[in-house]
């Protein structure tokens, strides 16, 4: 169990680049970064608009003088302290992340980068040469990938007790977009522009919260084909996608179908998955994270809650709030942020050996991200057509 108490060697200086006050994300990295006392959020660049932005961070406890009108001066300023800081989050919309993260490597600072990583694979491995070279950590922030269930689901995978995978099923999907954009704030303006947003909305935006998590779970498993189908119901965000099913064969011979859109009109149901065996099947949503469906094929369903000693070691350990109090998207966050603090103390330490063993969402969760898009667009842009995984 996880219970605050501090398992790196010492806190972390840490620094925003986005995330300000009007961001929609900001708020969940430092619910995350600030629980266990692992990260001290000391400067950022946290605005496009700078007063705003300096207004906000003096607001949230950081000395004026560390908050900076832009990420440049931000590295400039904390690079030339003896106490600058260690570690960068960065919230900002998708294309700023290549140059914000290279910037940062390049100035000796780790980064813990939003989602989707970049725009394509190859500055995804250009970024990982350069981390590796430098000892320095890229973390990604997939939202809901350090809850225990999720953990729970990958266990029970993991010692068979859903027999061979046969079926996948992922959907995320809301009907926040169902509308037209006319008159759309800024976060909907940059997710539908393909210069800002990059090869796709949904697809990017939510899908690759429902591919990772089941890379999670399902870690033998590739997928071999996909055929992906995108469309934008409100044609002003073409060539982006605001809805898309994607149709995946597994090299283990599973099949898999995931949905996206935000464009499900009234629908609050958010992400959702199952993942079906030749003995049993496993279902569990956001909507009510605390449970976990089980279904043995002839026996009565079962409902696992987080935290009971009938679950797994893997979820236990990672349960912070205990069995009948509530643990939800900021405990995951939590998690997420400290195996990432664990990452970076033991590079700043040059213990390769714990990040041989060490899981944790970094570049290469990032990049196969931004791979599986890559493959959606090929197959979409063909006409939907099934194209091998590359
Ligand atoms: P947003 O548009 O709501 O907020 C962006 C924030 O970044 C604003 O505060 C803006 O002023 C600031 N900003 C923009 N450019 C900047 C720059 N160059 N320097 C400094 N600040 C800058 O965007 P939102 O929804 O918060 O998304 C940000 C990123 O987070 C995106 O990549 C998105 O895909 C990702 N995201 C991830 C989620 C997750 O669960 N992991 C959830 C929501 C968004």
């Amino acid at each position: 169990m996880i219970n605050g108490e501090r398992l790196i060697s010492r806190p972390l200086r840490w620094a925003m680049v986005g995330g300000g006050r009007t961001g929609q994300v900001g708020y969940k990295h430092r619910t995350g970064a600030l629980r266990d006392g692992n990260y001290q959020l000391v400067a950022g660049a946290f605005d496009l608009d700078a007063e705003m932005g300096r207004d906000f961070g003096v607001n949230l406890g950081v000395a004026a003088e560390r908050c900076y009108p832009d990420y440049r001066a931000l590295i400039a300023g904390e690079t030339a302290r003896k106490d600058g800081i260690d570690v960068v989050s960065i919230a900002t919309p998708n294309f700023t992340h290549y140059e914000i993260t290279k910037a940062c490597l390049e100035a000796g600072l780790h980064v813990i980068c939003e989602k989707p990583l970049f725009f394509t694979v190859a500055e995804c491995d250009e970024v990982a040469r350069l981390a590796e070279q430098k000892g320095l950590i890229v973390g990604v922030t997939y939202g809901y990938t350090g809850h225990p269930l999720v953990h729970q689901m990958a266990a029970m995978v993991k010692k068979g007790m859903l027999g061979d995978i046969r079926i996948v099923d992922l959907q995320y999907t809301h009907g926040f977009n169902a509308g037209d954009d006319v008159g759309a704030g800024e976060a909907v303006k940059w997710r539908t522009n393909p210069r800002t947003a990059g090869p796709t909305f949904v697809l990017g935006d939510i899908g690759t919260h429902l591919y990772y998590l089941s890379e999670i779970v399902l870690p033998h498993m590739k997928v071999e084909r996909l055929l992906c189908d995108r469309k934008a119901f409100i044609p002003t965000r073409a060539p982006l996608e605001d809805h898309a099913t994607v149709l995946m064969h597994y090299d283990n011979g599973a099949r898999g179908r995931l949905w996206v859109s935000s464009v499900n009109a009234g629908n609050m149901g958010s992400q959702r998955y199952r993942f079906i065996g030749s003995r049993a099947s496993l279902e569990w949503s956001d909507s009510r994270p605390d449970q976990l469906i089980y279904q043995v094929q002839g026996e009565p369903e079962r409902i696992l809650h987080h935290g009971m000693p009938y679950l797994e070691e893997e979820s236990l350990a990672i349960d912070r709030m205990g069995a009948l109090h509530t643990e939800g998207l900021g405990d995951s966050w939590s998690n997420i942020y400290l195996w990432i603090a664990q990452a970076i103390d033991a590079a700043n330490r040059g213990d390769r050996a714990f990040l041989k063993t060490h899981h944790y969402p970094g570049i290469a969760a990032g990049t196969e991200g931004v791979r599986w898009l890559e493959n959606c667009v090929r197959s979409a842009d063909a006409g939907a057509t099934w194209v091998d995984f590359a």
